[in-house]
């Protein structure tokens, strides 16, 4: 079992992980998700020591590694990392580069290492490159000897960090299909990556990354089927999204409008449903400003690249009304034809006590 507490690693410029707390049992298989620079690498390097950790404690099993009497070297030989650039030795074979570290760290003798290298090279399908140099291989099958080495350790714990990422794209399908062998295993895994179906179909569990830690933790279902927390929803279903505060009536309204057209562009949105965000947007916080004493509302446009879907959804103050049974028949027939969906919710003792959410017509 990997334990964490309050580890925490500060950069000069930046704190990637502020406070990751967490419990890693024997056979988890993790993949680690999450946007780019949320820390995923950091976390990975501080559990194999790779990075020093400003603070907190990390023990694998027993052992605590984090304390200063701990022999790194010792922790590192029980736990494999595999990297995006796999760091051959160039001037030996495949399998030397398989048998340097059994034979140098674990004392393995000569034909103990040549035959559990060549029974990983076959796992890795790879038995016919043993004698080949690494030049002569091909990126994915570099990776493939890359994780047969890490293999060779028999590591208690494997780090892979976007294992496949420097890979032609013909290539990442053989290596993931070797990890996805070895996820069977009941070794426990940590694997950083950014392709969603395989993270999905390898692990158990998922850790999302954001805000300096652990944001959501859950089973894969809970993370790409029912995501708890919103910025889980919005990276796994791939939602951009524009919001704003609106807060009395003098509000900068060409300014904001300016906003959602950039963000359109942005997010490269089609231009007729670009069209129908803007207008939907226009037109129910004009009514809205109209309606409302003391107008406060918080508006949110969430667009989906998975299914160029873009929702808004408009949270207001004041009593119970719905724009969308409003008596002004002119913004209400534009707001239709824009529009394919509205739900409107009474938040009874909410600060902002009205909800609509408006689907927008996409042609
Ligand atoms: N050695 C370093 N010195 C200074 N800053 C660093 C160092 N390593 C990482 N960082 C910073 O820490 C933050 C987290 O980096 P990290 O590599 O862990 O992100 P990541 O989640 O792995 O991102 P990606 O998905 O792009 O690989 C980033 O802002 C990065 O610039
Ligand atoms: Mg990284």
């Amino acid at each position: 079992m990997i334990k964490i507490e309050h580890l925490r690693k500060e950069y000069p410029n930046v704190t990637p992980l502020e406070d990751v707390n967490v419990e890693i049992h024997d056979g988890d298989v993790i993949s680690v998700i999450g946007p780019s620079g949320t820390g995923k690498s950091t976390l990975l390097r501080c559990i194999n020591l790779l990075e020093k950790p400003t603070a907190g404690k990390i023990w694998i099993g027993e052992q605590e590694i984090t304390d200063p009497k701990c022999d790194i070297n010792k922790v590192r030989q029980k736990m494999g990392m595999v990297f995006q650039s796999f760091n051959l030795f160039g001037h030996k074979t495949v399998i030397e580069n398989i048998m340097l570290a059994p034979m140098d760290l674990l004392g393995r003798s000569k034909q103990e290492a040549y035959d559990t290298g060549m029974r990983l090279l076959r796992t890795v399908g790879l038995s016919e490159k043993a004698l080949n140099y690494p030049d002569e291989l091909s990126g994915g099958q570099k990776q493939r000897i890359a994780i047969a080495r890490t293999l060779a350790m028999d590591p208690d714990v494997i780090l892979l960090d976007e294992p496949t990422s420097a890979l032609d794209p013909t290539m990442v399908g053989e290596v993931q299909a070797v990890i996805r062998d070895l996820s069977k295993t009941g070794k426990t895994m940590m694997i950083v990556t950014h392709e969603m179906n395989f993270a999905k179909a390898i692990c158990n569990r998922v850790f999302f990354m954001d805000e300096g830690g652990i944001y959501e933790d859950g089973s894969p279902e809970q993370i790409f089927e029912h995501p708890q927390r919103e910025k889980t929803r919005r990276f796994v279903y791939r939602l951009k999204a524009i919001e704003f505060d609106i807060k009395g009536r003098s509000c900068d309204f060409p300014g904001m409008i300016g906003e959602i057209m950039a963000y359109c562009i942005r997010n490269q949105i089609e231009r007729k449903l670009a069209g129908h965000i803007q207008l939907t947007f226009e037109e129910v916080t004009q009514l809205l400003l109209a309606a409302l004493d003391d107008p406060r509302i918080h508006a949110v446009c969430e667009y989906s690249e998975n299914t160029g879907i873009a929702e808004w959804t408009f949270l207001y103050n004041g009593p119970q009304f719905n724009v969308m049974a409003s008596d002004n028949d002119l913004a209400l027939s534009v707001l239709k034809g824009v529009t394919d969906h509205a739900a409107y919710t009474w938040l009874e003792g909410n600060e902002y006590s009205n909800q609509l959410k408006l689907i927008n017509r996409s042609a």
